[in-house]
C-alpha cells in the first residue's frame, strides 16, 4: 500500500525533460540548443570582428599572415551565398574594424586610410573621411553615434565623432576590444579583465575575468553578453558572475555574431562556423 502511494506521488509531482533517442545537438546554452548548419572557410587566417547587417549579410576582419607579415582584410558573406567575398576599395591588408549602424542600415569600416563606407549595390567601400584620418577600432551605438579609438600615445583614446571632429570621451590603459549594447553601455576586455561602462555611470564595474589572447569578440543577443575570447563564456547583464562557460565549442574561437533571429555565427581559424536554434525538435516532457 505504501509501495502504491509513493508511486503515485511520483507520478504526479515529477517531470523530467528526456532527451528523444538519437537526438543530437552540436552545442548548447542554458536550455537552448544549436546545430550547426553552414560552415564558411577563411583562408588560413583568423575571422574577428564579425557584423551582420539588417539584411542578413555577415562582414567579418581575415587576420592572417603571408610573406609580407601580417595583413587585415574585411569580406563579406552575402545573405544566401556559400563564399566569403572582397570588398573593393578598402586598403589592401590594412582594414581593420568594422561597424554597422541599425539605424541608417549602413555599415562602416575603419582602416589604415580613414573611414569608408560600404555600397551595396556595387560592394564597394567609399571613403567618408580624410584619407590620413587614424582609428584603431570603429563602434556606433544605437542612435547612430559613432565613437573610434586610437592611441596617439600608450593609451587607447576613445573619441566620440561629431561633424568630423574628434571629441575625447574616455581614457583606457591596455584596452584590447570593445563593444557597445543596445542601452548604449560598453563592455570592454582589459588584461583579462570583462567590464562595463554603463550609460549613465562613470564608473567602470568589473564583471569577471576572461582569457585573453591577442582575439576576442564581445557580442550581445538579448539580455545576454557574449564573450568569444579563445573561450565562449556568456553573463546575463543583471548578473554578478562569474561568466559561464559554453562547452562543445569548435575551437579556439575569435569571432561571435547574432542575426536579427537570433542565429550566430563562431569563428576559428580558416572557418566560421552558423549555428541554428532548434528548441523543439530535440527534448520532450515526460511526467
Ligand atoms: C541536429 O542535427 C542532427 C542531425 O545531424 C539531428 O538529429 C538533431 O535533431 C539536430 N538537433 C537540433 C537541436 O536541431
Ligand atoms: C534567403 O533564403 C531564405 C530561405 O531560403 C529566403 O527566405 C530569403 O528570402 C533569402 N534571402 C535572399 C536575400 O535571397
Ligand atoms: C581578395 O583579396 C585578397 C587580398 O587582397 C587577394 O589575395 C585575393 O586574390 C582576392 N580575391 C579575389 C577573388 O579577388
Ligand atoms: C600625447 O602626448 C603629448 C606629449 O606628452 C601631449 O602633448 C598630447 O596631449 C598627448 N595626446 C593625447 C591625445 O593625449
Ligand atoms: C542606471 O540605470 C539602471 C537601469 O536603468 C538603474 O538600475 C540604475 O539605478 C541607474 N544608476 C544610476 C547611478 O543612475
Ligand atoms: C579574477 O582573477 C584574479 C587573478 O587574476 C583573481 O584574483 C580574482 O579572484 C578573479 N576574480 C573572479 C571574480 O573570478
Ligand atoms: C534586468 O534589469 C532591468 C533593469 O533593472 C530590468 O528592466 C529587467 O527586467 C531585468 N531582467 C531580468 C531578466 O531580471
Amino acid at each position: 500500500m505504501k509501495y502504491i502511494i509513493l508511486l503515485l506521488f511520483i507520478q504526479k509531482c515529477v517531470s523530467f525533460d528526456v532527451p528523444k533517442s538519437a537526438c543530437k545537438t552540436d552545442l548548447t546554452i542554458d536550455k537552448d540548443h544549436y546545430n550547426v548548419t553552414k560552415t564558411y572557410n577563411v583562408d588560413d587566417a583568423y575571422p574577428t570582428d564579425a557584423h551582420y547587417d539588417s539584411y542578413g549579410n555577415l562582414f567579418f576582419v581575415e587576420y592572417g599572415r603571408n610573406l609580407n607579415g601580417y595583413y587585415f582584410n574585411i569580406k563579406v558573406i552575402k545573405d544566401n551565398t556559400t563564399e566569403a567575398q572582397n570588398i573593393s576599395g578598402l586598403p589592401d591588408g590594412e582594414s581593420y574594424s568594422i561597424a554597422v549602424d541599425r539605424k541608417e542600415t549602413k555599415v562602416y569600416f575603419g582602416t589604415s586610410k580613414g573611414i569608408f563606407v560600404y555600397k551595396y549595390e556595387s560592394n564597394e567601400a567609399t571613403l567618408v573621411s580624410s584619407p590620413d584620418f587614424k582609428l584603431n577600432m570603429i563602434f556606433i551605438d544605437k542612435d547612430g553615434n559613432k565613437y573610434i579609438t586610437d592611441s596617439p600615445n600608450d593609451t587607447e583614446e576613445l573619441y566620440l565623432l561629431a561633424g568630423g571632429k574628434k571629441i575625447r570621451y574616455r581614457s583606457f590603459e591596455a584596452l584590447n576590444e570593445m563593444a557597445i549594447d543596445e542601452k548604449n553601455n560598453f563592455y570592454y576586455i582589459k588584461e583579462d579583465k570583462l567590464f562595463v561602462l554603463k550609460s549613465n555611470i562613470s564608473k567602470a564595474i568589473f564583471i569577471g575575468n576572461v582569457s585573453y589572447e591577442g582575439f576576442a569578440q564581445i557580442s550581445f543577443y538579448e539580455e545576454i553578453i557574449y564573450v568569444a575570447s579563445e573561450t565562449l563564456s556568456y553573463i546575463h547583464e543583471n548578473d554578478s558572475g562569474p561568466l559561464k562557460l559554453v562547452k562543445n565549442i569548435p575551437g579556439k574561437v575569435t569571432a561571435i555574431a547574432f542575426d536579427c533571429y537570433g542565429n550566430f555565427i563562431l569563428g576559428t581559424f580558416g572557418k566560421i562556423f552558423k549555428y541554428e536554434a532548434n528548441n523543439n525538435e530535440c527534448y520532450h516532457r515526460k511526467s
